[in-house]
């Protein structure tokens, strides 16, 4: 049995890989890909998710815009990681994969009604699609069989010290899709800052030979000089795919149940993730919370599913 899944992504290097694990792995079935501003503006976002699937040769999957910007902030980018045009690195071709006429909101609900069986989400960028889906369509809730996004911390930020960017680009919607009572799994840079773009995992996935991972090779040169640069993490940290990991592959991510909190002021600390990891608040524990990665494991799913790609 495969999952259907939706994934939910602001590309930018890291979402391209989330996305490429979740078309090319066989426990999943992607079904629907929606963009959201993020890392660069949504016009950017949305052609280079069509150009991550036209890369991989994924020429069945509806790619839909949503929001250009968050709940109610104005929308912060990350060109000094990912590039002007989000996809800094590789020469991009011209995308053979359409946009489709229908907004983010629009999709996810055809797509809903339309699966026998409830539909996973993955988020992979500022979670601001997923709150409006909430806020217009509750009704739709229960066709969701869970959400999962990469973003927050249970220890530092990659913003400010305590946030991270996801989490400080829209936290409204966080803390809306958060008390929204969905299953709702945060796969914070706790986790993520393992899963590390080695040399070796470099040499491992160029070695897989195809015009996806020349594409993707391309990409992690540009993603760990930039990672260089502004935080010393030559080997950048792949976070995107870890969240789609949660699902393609449980055992190769360990979740706890905890109590998730956003912070939804401060001057630096909007966007925090209180994760209460020790129950200091007493509060009813409300979200799964990824603490540990096999990290082996973890690029062994990313090579696979990228050999099984175009
Ligand atoms: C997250 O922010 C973005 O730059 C990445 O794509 C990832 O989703 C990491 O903080
Ligand atoms: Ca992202």
């Amino acid at each position: 049995m495969t999952i259907p899944v939706i994934i939910d992504c602001d590309p930018g290097h890291d979402d391209v890989f989330a996305l490429w694990l979740a078309a090319g792995h066989p426990a999943l079935d992607l079904v629907a890909v929606t963009t959201v501003g993020g890392n660069v503006p949504l016009e950017h976002t949305s052609r280079n998710a069509r150009i991550a699937l036209t890369v991989a040769g994924v020429t069945d999957v509806p790619v839909a815009a949503g929001a250009d910007g968050p709940l109610v902030r104005q929308l912060q980018t990350a060109e000094w990681i990912h590039g002007e045009n989000g996809l800094g690195g590789p020469e991009l071709p011209e995308p053979t994969v359409p946009l489709d006429a229908r907004t983010a909101t629009e999709l996810i609900a055809d797509t809903l009604m339309a699966s026998a069986e409830p539909v996973a989400i993955v988020a992979t960028g500022p979670i601001t699609n997923v709150a409006v889906l909430l806020r217009d369509r509750p009704e739709l809730a229960e066709r969701i069989r869970e959400i999962v996004w990469m973003g927050g911390s249970t220890d530092r930020g990659n913003v400010t010290p305590y946030t991270e960017f996801n989490a400080w680009v829209d936290p409204e919607a966080l803390d809306l899709v958060v008390r929204s009572g969905m299953r709702f799994t945060m796969v914070g840079l706790n986790v993520t800052h393992r899963a590390l773009v080695t040399a070796a995992v470099r040499e491992r996935i160029a070695a897989v030979g195809t015009a996806t991972a020349a594409f993707g090779e391309e990409l992690f040169e540009f993603f760990c000089r930039t990672n260089d640069e502004v935080f010393g993490m030559p080997d950048g940290p792949l976070h995107d795919p870890v969240a789609v990991a949660v699902l393609a592959d449980p055992g190769c991510v360990g979740l706890v149940r905890t109590r998730l909190d956003v912070e939804l002021s401060g001057a630096e600390t909007a966007g925090a993730t209180s994760v209460d990891l020790d129950g200091m608040l007493g509060r009813e524990p409300n979200a799964w919370v990824a603490t540990q990665i096999d990290v082996d494991r973890f690029w062994a799913g990313v090579e696979a599913s990228i050999a099984r790609l175009s």
